[in-house]
């Protein structure tokens, strides 16, 4: 068996690894930290090869972008196994006031929202609201075209900003405008075959960039799993109210669907609501959920891909930390080209992986950072506590000029008491059927 990955982050680094436990993985393009032979004696190589030229059993599209843009619809018609949904169920990443009309019409609870593309109507809009506000891009900005603020002034400049095209170009000509929800944030990935979906252990993912949720939203500056707070019932819930009813609206529409739902959700007193949906597996959440995951990741994927969706996974007990290290100015610029030291040395300490999620080889050979978010370590530990001491203790290794990360990932889950293996015992009889 051979895969294809799609990308060349963290999360598509993650994969790899997870894949490699059961085939060849060839990832198009990948970066300098993926090849290597896996412990079960598989191969990973990457390759500028385009994905439509790489010969592969199964081909896993990492990122939202290039699903977007058809890449997935563009495989299928040359008969190519793909795990990923084409342009139709994209959109509901590539266009956030699509998707949430589809949210009003499957009746999945949501922030209170409005669509606009004019300045005066989403400023009156936003004065109906009672504070703090949310302005979102319509379009795709990398996780970082979301304001969330308490200051209505902040909240109209941004506004203006996004409709001029001044801030996010295109991607911001249209704008949603939210209110603030408050409560604890939890990332639900489920692998969904078109007719039946099956969920993935939940994580935590920390959106700010940085200590105590401060300053501005990012990609992901780290994430846990399993998260304490989101028991078994509370999956159960979050699935019956948010995943299968917006799945049985794509189905209606006679979206055929098959990759990764990502429900993002917040934990208000009312409940859980959806905050956004994507349609591909989360970064960093991925590098904590797959380790976790004691079954065969391509025969999981592959099922999804095929339509026959059967099998149950099984969890670790074990808890997931990862940290991601950033290059200075991330997310309003980032610093490239410097020279990164230590990478061998964190990954020897016990239970740690290090990801490469934004690195490239400069003249000499040497692995240098080429991007905003660069390397992630990710450790595996019987507790969330001691996965977070594993991996900060790894992190002191690394080093580069301008390196950042935040110090608090999964600090208040490693201080609950609630037992750590909450939800890594999900079973399900079978992959349920939605409507
Ligand atoms: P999104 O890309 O829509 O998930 O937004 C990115 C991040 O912004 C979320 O993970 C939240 O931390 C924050 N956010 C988005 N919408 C809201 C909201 N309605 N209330 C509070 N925080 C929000
Ligand atoms: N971790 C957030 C995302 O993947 O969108």
């Amino acid at each position: 068996m051979k895969v294809c990955v799609v990308g060349s982050g963290g999360r598509e680094h993650a994969l790899a690894l997870a894949l490699g436990r059961s085939a060849d993985v060839v990832v198009t393009p990948g970066n300098p930290g993926m090849p290597a032979v896996t412990s079960e004696g598989w191969q990973i190589t990457v390759t500028d090869a385009p994905p439509e030229a790489v010969d592969a059993d199964l081909v896993v599209v990492g990122p939202e972008q290039p699903l977007v843009d058809g890449l997935a619809d563009r495989l299928r018609a040359m008969d190519r196994l793909v795990f990923g949904p084409g342009v139709d169920g994209a959109l509901l990443e590539g266009s956030k006031g699509f998707m949430k009309d589809l949210l009003a019409e499957a009746c999945v609870p949501t922030a209170r929202y409005g669509t606009f593309d004019t300045l005066v109507e989403a400023t009156a809009f936003l004065r109906e609201l009672p504070g703090p506000w949310v302005v979102k891009t319509d379009g795709l900005a990398g996780g970082k075209g979301v304001l969330v603020t308490d200051s209505i002034g902040e909240a109209e400049a941004d506004i203006a900003a996004k409709l001029s095209g001044s801030s996010f170009g295109d991607a911001g000509r249209k704008v949603v405008v939210e209110e603030a929800l408050a409560g604890p944030e939890c990332s639900l990935l489920a692998l969904c075959d078109g007719k039946r979906v099956v969920p993935l252990a939940p994580a935590q993912d920390f959106k700010r960039v940085a200590d105590g949720d401060d300053g501005p939203n990012t990609g992901g500056m780290g994430a846990y799993s399993p998260v304490p707070v989101a028991d078994e019932r509370l999956v159960d819930r979050m699935l019956d109210e948010a995943v299968e009813p917006l799945l049985g609206v794509l189905r209606r529409r006679g979206i055929d669907y098959r990759g990764v739902l990502y429900a993002g959700l917040i934990l208000t007193d009312d409940g859980p609501k959806v905050l956004e949906y994507n349609v591909r597996f989360g970064d960093p959440e991925t590098q904590v959920v797959l380790p976790r995951l004691d079954e065969d990741l391509t025969g999981l994927l592959a099922e999804a891909a095929t339509g026959r969706l059967r099998t149950e996974p099984r969890w670790r007990r074990d808890a997931c930390v990862c940290v991601v290290l950033a290059s200075e100015g991330y997310p309003i610029s980032s610093r490239t080209g410097e020279l990164i030291e230590g990478l061998e040395a964190a990954g020897d300490h016990e239970g740690v992986t290090v990801l490469h999620a934004g690195t490239r080889l400069d003249d000499e050979g040497r692995i240098v950072t080429a991007g905003g978010r660069v390397i992630d370590v990710s450790a595996l530990a019987p507790s969330i506590h001691e996965a977070r001491e594993r991996a900060y203790l790894a992190i002191r290794d690394v080093s580069w000029p301008g390196m950042h990360y935040r110090t608090d990932i999964a600090a208040a889950a490693a201080s609950t008491s609630a037992p750590t293996v909450a939800n890594s015992s999900m079973r399900f009889e079978q992959a349920r059927p939605f409507s």
